[in-house]
């Protein structure tokens, strides 16, 4: 089929977002079993396998393994990105054993027939401390604000303005500027880019047939960010713990649909008062 764009994000049919909708599924179902196996103990290396077993399963490949940013940045090697505490994206899984008390950034994504599909969930390892445990709840919410102000003829502003008013009202927290969301189809990356702050009614128009992966990385300190020497692991400057949450959706004739979660978003749209509109599930 041919591909459509419109001011640089591209543009799918209905059949193209049922389509997303799978590849989205399948990210949901690898994080949620992903978020469910955590315990103190584990190697973040075994919490890697557990996304390598769900993309045989579900027949689907990675998106993440072997990505390449460019600028020399060498290929991507794992397919999810696990980041421990001050480590706010793009940590490695390796050996290193998580600890009671650690806040795990799960990163994943996948791609079925085509199309990807990308969405991120922070979890404590056993309990969190207090504010740890704040900061995540905040994350979260700031997530679900910036989807609900995703509307048909909104601007990607309204979104990023959301996300921001949300953590700013929820207390003294950083939001990460150096990254952003973005728009997501037969590739991972592409426009719009979508900041996790700005002002309502600027950027580029939220139309019909875009899926937008939308990200906030949020501290418990400062905004400033760091890269390790490994080229990936992005952390923190003042080495304040980060959270980062993050979902594929669309806008729909009927309302939103959050591809990456199991339910398409329907439990907590309805919470929140914001119209479910999915194209069949
Ligand atoms: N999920 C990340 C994002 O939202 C991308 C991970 S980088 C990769 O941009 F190399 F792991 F793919
Ligand atoms: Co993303």
């Amino acid at each position: 089929m041919k591909r459509k764009w419109r001011g640089g994000a591209e543009v799918l049919s209905d059949d193209e977002l049922t389509s997303m909708r799978k590849a989205g599924l399948v990210v949901a179902r690898a994080l949620a079993e992903m978020t469910q196996a955590v315990r103190p103990g584990m190697t973040t290396r075994e919490v890697d396998a557990i996304a390598v077993d769900v993309l045989a399963r579900e027949h689907a490949t990675s998106n993440f393994f072997k990505y390449e940013p460019g600028y020399g940045i060498p290929p991507y090697p794992a397919v999810s990105c696990l980041s421990v505490n001050n480590e706010v994206v793009h940590g490695i899984p390796s050996d290193r054993v998580l600890l009671e008390g650690d806040l795990l950034s799960i990163d994943f994504g996948a791609i079925v027939n085509g199309y990807h599909g990308d969405a991120a969930r922070s979890v404590g390892v056993g309990t969190l401390e207090p504010l740890v445990a704040r900061l995540n709840t905040v994350t979260r919410e700031s997530l679900w604000a910036g989807i609900g102000a995703a509307r048909l003829g909104g601007t990607i502003g309204d979104i990023s303005s959301a996300i921001e008013r949300w953590v700013r009202r929820s207390g003294k927290y950083g939001v990460v500027r150096d990254y952003t969301g973005h728009g997501i189809g037969h590739s991972m990356h592409q426009l719009p880019d979508i900041p996790n702050y700005g002002l309502p009614k600027r950027g580029p128009r939220v139309d019909l047939g875009m899926c937008l992966a939308i990200e906030p990385m949020v501290t418990l300190g400062g905004y400033a960010t760091e890269t390790l020497d490994n080229q990936w692991t992005v952390v923190t400057s003042d080495g304040s713990v980060g959270a980062h949450w993050e979902n594929t959706i669309t806008v729909t004739r009927h309302g939103l649909w959050v591809l990456t979660e199991l339910d398409g978003g329907e439990a907590e749209l309805n919470r929140l008062g914001l119209p479910f509109g999915p194209l069949a599930d």
